[in-house]
């Protein structure tokens, strides 16, 4: 039946989602799906069904696209989807919400320290670094692809960056700074036949993984495989199985973690329910890593698509 791509929507991940979905579309029409692209920022929801959809695959990034509601809303018009279902992703689109659930099931993330509204105000920012140290990172809970995110080296920066990050945010969370290799896991399956696909490590020039260098510059280097001894790799893998457990995940997400340099402990970041599929990004590598072209996980997550 007809397949729609969801790209674009309403998220300051926009653009980003655009391009994840015109890679997603092409690799599925390529292959003889007949797949549309949907835009849930230009048309209502509701033409999924009216316009008879048997699937989709959800390629939007951010709030409400990657944050439970179109998955809500499919459930409810009974459409599968890609990607995991309405609680997971509201919960993974929140890092705050997402700390606490693998704090509960003793999983290592972050310290982590969040500023109401209220809050945001010297006498309680000046206190972070404090609890935190210095650097440490500021970020708005909701977004994703580095939007908002300052690393504070300085007192002085606390004030900038609580305000940059709240201005996509009410509340900012402010993280203790870990020193290490960043790398990121992606996990696919469900239940038993959940796994981790190999460790992709991001190597940044001065450890500057943000958005432009993301997406719009060819100055991160990427490796895969990660070059990291197996015992290593492995304990990041299960890691990021157990993060995905613990969400309640299923399809595919992935993981973000820091292993931290002196004594290579891995640090969960954030699980990514809605993983970019641009040409820099890093499910598809790793993908291709074990023999899976892009084309071939695409073609694999539509046809697992649920409810
Ligand atoms: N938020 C971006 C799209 C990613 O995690 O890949
Ligand atoms: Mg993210």
């Amino acid at each position: 039946g007809k397949v729609a791509v969801l790209m674009g929507g309403t998220s300051a991940e926009r653009e980003i989602s655009l391009l994840s979905g015109t890679g997603v579309l092409a690799a599925l029409k390529s292959q003889g799906f007949d797949a549309h692209a949907f835009d849930p920022a230009e048309r209502p929801l509701d033409d999924l069904k009216r316009e008879g959809f048997a699937r989709c695959f959800i390629a939007l990034h951010g709030r409400l696209g990657e944050d439970g509601c179109v998955q809500g809303a499919l459930e409810l018009m009974g459409i599968p989807y890609t990607g995991p279902g309405p609680m997971a992703c509201a919960i993974a689109m929140d890092k705050v919400m997402t700390k606490r659930v693998w704090r509960a099931e003793v999983l290592p993330t972050p310290r982590g320290r969040v500023l109401s509204r209220e809050e945001q105000v010297d006498k309680y920012i000046s206190k972070v670094p404090d609890e935190l140290g210095l650097p440490l990172i500021v970020k708005p809970p909701h977004e994703g692809s580095s939007v908002g995110v300052t690393k504070v080296r300085s007192w002085s920066q606390m004030q900038e960056a609580v305000d940059l990050a709240a201005g996509y945010d009410v509340d900012v969370l402010c993280e203790e700074f870990i020193d290490g290799d960043e790398v990121t896991v992606a996990v696919v399956g469900e239940g038993w036949d959940t796994m981790a696909l190999p460790v992709v490590r991001i190597v940044a020039p001065e450890g500057k993984y943000d958005l432009q260098n993301k997406y719009f510059t060819d100055v991160v280097k990427y490796h895969c495989p990660s070059g990291l001894p197996e015992a290593e790799e492995k304990a990041v893998q299960r890691l990021a199985v157990a993060a995905y457990r613990a969400l309640g995940c299923r399809s595919w997400s992935r993981a973000d973690l820091i292993i931290r340099g002196h004594d290579r402990k891995p640090f969960l970041i954030e699980m990514n329910t809605s993983p970019g599929m641009t040409s820099h990004s890093l499910v598809p590598m790793a993908a291709r890593a074990v023999g899976l072209s892009y084309e071939a996980l695409c073609a694999h997550l539509i046809a697992t698509a649920a409810l």
